[in-house]
């Protein structure tokens, strides 16, 4: 392993230590247009966790999991303004499988918090599951998506935050929510505060019909619709095959990933292994009200998404 590897992971395990399980911070004021927001899931804390020291749980002991550092995922421009990317195949399927591994017995009801207390409501009605920070497949991920965010997080000082597995199946539905709080919320060391920059929404499963997200303000760069999951070939035909599997392959992959919603923004139809990035917070450190999204309901089948939320900390004065 590259020393850079291993600093790397030095630094999220220091943070894991400084950040501690995000207590909710009583904001007195709801806010005008909307209700929810998700909290954060209770994750048990492993300070100064040294993921290769320790052994791995036994269910997933024999199948060591090797972080691929050299993963490769390809990124396109949605929205500049809020920004918005959409990034294919962030995730790999044998880290999607880990991840799952490790979290299926932890999924659940999900909660938001309203008002500055956590609690069940109708506004969101899938099942979450916070994933442990010490995993390897955990450790691996959450450090692409740092390296994603380059100098946008300060190392040693912001934080990739507990990322947290969100489940839907039939008929369920998270209404429009955003992702950072109101008000800045207190760190563990009782001397920071912090306030979620920016989001991955990446998805693991994606057997369903429905369940796109939709970000109802969100613009287009440009009015033609994205070309699907087929990167620009420069103009060339590369079909020639005529088999029909083949045919079929190429029709789901030439779906268009994202549309224009019938009431208006962009609403993106879940692919496992992708994600979509967007920034929540102005430069004043204030949310972007563009940026408020929904899970819309599911038809039928399953739907189990990964959060990552980045953290932005601020000295409290
Ligand atoms: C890790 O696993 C090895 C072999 O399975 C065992 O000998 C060792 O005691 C374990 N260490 C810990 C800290 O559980
Ligand atoms: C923060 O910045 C945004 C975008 O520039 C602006 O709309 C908002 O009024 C600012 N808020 C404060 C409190 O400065
Ligand atoms: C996907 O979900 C449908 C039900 O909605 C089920 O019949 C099918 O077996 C599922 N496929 C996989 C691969 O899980």
């Amino acid at each position: 392993m590259a020393a850079g590897g291993l600093a790397k992971m030095t630094v999220v395990s220091i943070g894991a230590f400084l950040v501690g399980i995000g207590i909710p911070y009583l904001s007195s004021l709801p806010s005008p247009k909307l209700a929810s927001f998700i909290g954060d899931f209770p994750v048990p804390d492993y300070p100064l966790a040294f993921p290769f020291l320790k052994n791995r749980t036994e269910s997933a002991a024999n199948t060591p999991f090797v972080c691929d550092t050299m993963h490769s995922y390809r990124t396109e421009l949605v929205s500049l303004d809020p920004l918005i990317i959409y990034i294919h195949d962030l995730i790999t399927p044998i880290e999607i499988a880990s991840l799952l591994e490790t979290a299926e017995p932890r999924f659940a009801p999900s909660q938001v918090t309203k008002h500055g207390r956590q609690q069940q409501t109708s506004d969101r009605t899938s099942s979450s599951a916070g994933l442990p920070r010490d995993d390897p497949t955990v450790v691996c991920v959450l450090n692409r998506a740092r390296n994603f965010m380059g100098t946008m997080l300060r190392d040693g000082w912001d934080e990739m935050g507990p990322p947290q597995l969100v489940r839907y199946t039939s008929g369920q539905r998270f209404n429009v929510h955003h992702d950072w709080f109101d008000y800045p919320q207190w760190a563990a060391d009782g001397e920071r505060k912090w306030n979620r920059v920016a989001s991955f929404f990446a998805i693991l499963q994606d057997n369903c019909t429905g369940g796109e997200t939709h970000f109802p303000h969100a613009r287009p760069i440009a009015p033609p619709s994205p070309r699907g999951e087929a990167a620009w070939q420069g103009g060339r035909q590369t079909q020639t095959r005529s088999q029909q599997q083949q045919q079929e392959e190429d029709d789901e992959k030439a779906k268009p990933l994202w549309r224009e919603h019938e009431n208006g923004g962009l609403a993106f139809r879940p692919v496992a292994g992708n994600a979509i990035f967007w920034i929540n917070l102005h430069n004043n450190g204030t949310g972007d009200w563009r940026t408020v999204h929904a899970g819309l309901p599911l038809e039928r089948g399953l739907k189990t998404a990964m959060n990552i939320w980045p953290r932005h900390y601020y000295p409290y004065e």
